[in-house]
């Protein structure tokens, strides 16, 4: 997403008339990532896309899937050649009016090259048409594209969009999305934020399901959700939407044990924008699939997926808090590389801890000191795991989760509660929709609290062993 797309009139006039402006260096092709530590490839350099619109048709019983992704793009650099991470099989691409060719590299790479090269800072439109079956599909030694019994769900991290759109595959570069999905009448197509089209009868048995991200998602948050659920529909006092579905696969002593939890959603989200500020996005809810049919829960934007086996002993209201914090830390403020991953899962995790106390059970210190000095003996490998890097195949380590949540209860007990809870605030406004990295929010902490922190993030993120933890007793304010 990139704030300046409005043209000058000069460049208009430079561009009608074919005028470089100014001595360039010829058009090249863009760098086939952007650099992640953990996945060098993943995004792609030259560009910036501000929208993606993603019409689908889906048959659940052959799991075909065709569709068009027109992608609304600026170019950063004048590129005789693009990437766009995608890994299904592409018909046809067209760029700015005019056919493209293009040709697969490795399993997710698609290099398109323009009838005409791209000029820096003008805007462009791609349109990539595809037809495949994204369950025979093996990108990155696996498939993420997940089958179901009565559909598909396409939820995943940081893999997802190679499955099911062409995109620039990196949470630096978010955009606003328009998902719209023509299913077989019955079954059902849930995306991320408000529909726009509810079942839309379209053709004769067969139904359109449309949805808006107005606010500017990362791609691997964008998700498909197609089956048979039970929705619920409900909207906040400012006149947003509440949509909540669950998989008829659902046992219903669970299925009611996951609304106890879900349908909490609102509530959740109010509790935690008095602690990290103003809830990022207007739309909510979440989509519980069958059991181990998703194997984890995501923090898909607006709409958390949860796999229906986390309500198999009842409710579960610390997940659902965990995904809802997940919309401050790694939704609206994301990771500028994977390897930050902390930054979203100690964040969500902590807040976990901060629900607890909050429900008069286990305060945050007395989680901080059990999860510190009974869960993790000091001589468990899970001490040895970094969660300032914790390397690509460990990326959601526990460490990541429970040492990362302990990193930030030692900042709050070394600044107090006032600081601490300014630097989460302050933090969420700060970098709000946007990416930051560690070292933001180490010269944030530092900077709210005035103290030297250095040690602490040290110690906590980057250094092998169990840390010593002071904890006092301490309430949410
Ligand atoms: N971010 C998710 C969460 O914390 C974890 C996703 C794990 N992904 C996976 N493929 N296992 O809830
Ligand atoms: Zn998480």
């Amino acid at each position: 997403m990139l704030r300046r797309t409005v043209l000058t009139a000069a460049a208009v006039l430079a561009v009608v008339l074919g005028v470089q402006s100014g001595a360039q260096a010829a058009p090249a092709p863009g760098a086939p990532g952007v650099g992640d530590s953990y996945y060098p490839d993943y995004g792609n350099g030259g560009y910036d896309v501000g929208h993606y619109d993603i019409r689908l048709r889906y048959h659940p019983e052959t799991d075909r899937l065709t569709g068009t992704t027109t992608i609304l793009a600026t170019a950063t650099q004048d590129l005789s050649a693009f990437n766009l991470d995608f890994a299904l099989r592409t018909t046809s691409v067209r760029v700015d009016n005019r056919p493209a060719t293009f040709a697969r590299e490795g399993d997710h790479e698609l290099v398109v090259t323009p009838a005409r090269p791209l000029t820096a800072g003008r805007p462009t439109t791609i349109v990539v048409t595809y037809d495949d079956v994204p369950s025979s599909v093996v990108a990155a030694g696996y498939t993420a594209w997940n089958r179901t019994p009565d559909g598909a769900l396409a939820v995943g991290q940081p893999e997802i969009a190679w499955w099911w759109y062409p995109s620039n595959d990196h949470p630096t570069d978010k955009a606003t999305f328009d998902v719209s999905v023509l299913v077989p009448s019955g079954v059902e197509a849930i995306s991320n934020g408000s529909p726009t089209r509810w079942a839309q009868p379209e053709l004769r048995g067969w139904d359109r399901w449309s949805w808006r991200s107005a606010a500017p998602q990362a791609t691997y948050l964008a998700f498909l959700a197609i089956g048979d659920f039970e929705t619920y529909g409900d909207e906040t006092p400012d006149g947003e939407p509440i949509i909540t579905a669950y998989s008829t696969r659902l046992d219903p002593v669970s299925a009611a044990a996951a609304r106890g939890s879900i349908e909490r959603t609102s509530e959740i989200i109010d509790w935690q924008a008095g602690l990290f500020g103003p809830y990022p996005f207007g739309a909510r809810g979440g989509v519980v699939t069958g059991p181990r049919e998703l194997g984890f829960a995501l923090e898909t934007q607006t709409r958390p997926v949860y796999d229906g086996v986390a309500f198999a002993r009842g409710s579960n209201n610390s997940l659902v808090v965990h995904e809802l914090a997940h919309q401050w830390f790694g939704d609206s403020v994301s990771v500028r590389d994977w390897r930050d991953i902390w930054l979203n899962e100690g964040f969500a995790s902590y807040a976990e801890w901060l629900w607890s106390e909050k429900e008069g059970e286990g305060t945050a210190a007395e989680i901080a000191d059990y999860v510190h000095g009974v869960a993790w003996p000091a001589d468990d490998p899970f001490w040895q795991v970094l969660p300032g890097d914790p390397g690509a195949a460990r990326l959601f380590h526990p460490a990541v989760y429970d040492r990362g949540a302990l990193t930030l209860h030692a900042l709050r007990e070394a600044v107090g509660d006032e600081d601490f809870f300014a630097v989460l605030r302050a933090w969420a406004q700060t970098h709000r929709y946007r990416d930051a990295s560690t070292a933001e929010f180490v010269a944030l902490a530092e900077e709210i609290s005035g103290d030297d922190l250095g040690d602490l993030f040290r110690t906590w993120l980057y250094t092998p062993g169990r840390p010593e933890l002071e904890v006092a007793a301490r309430t949410v304010p």
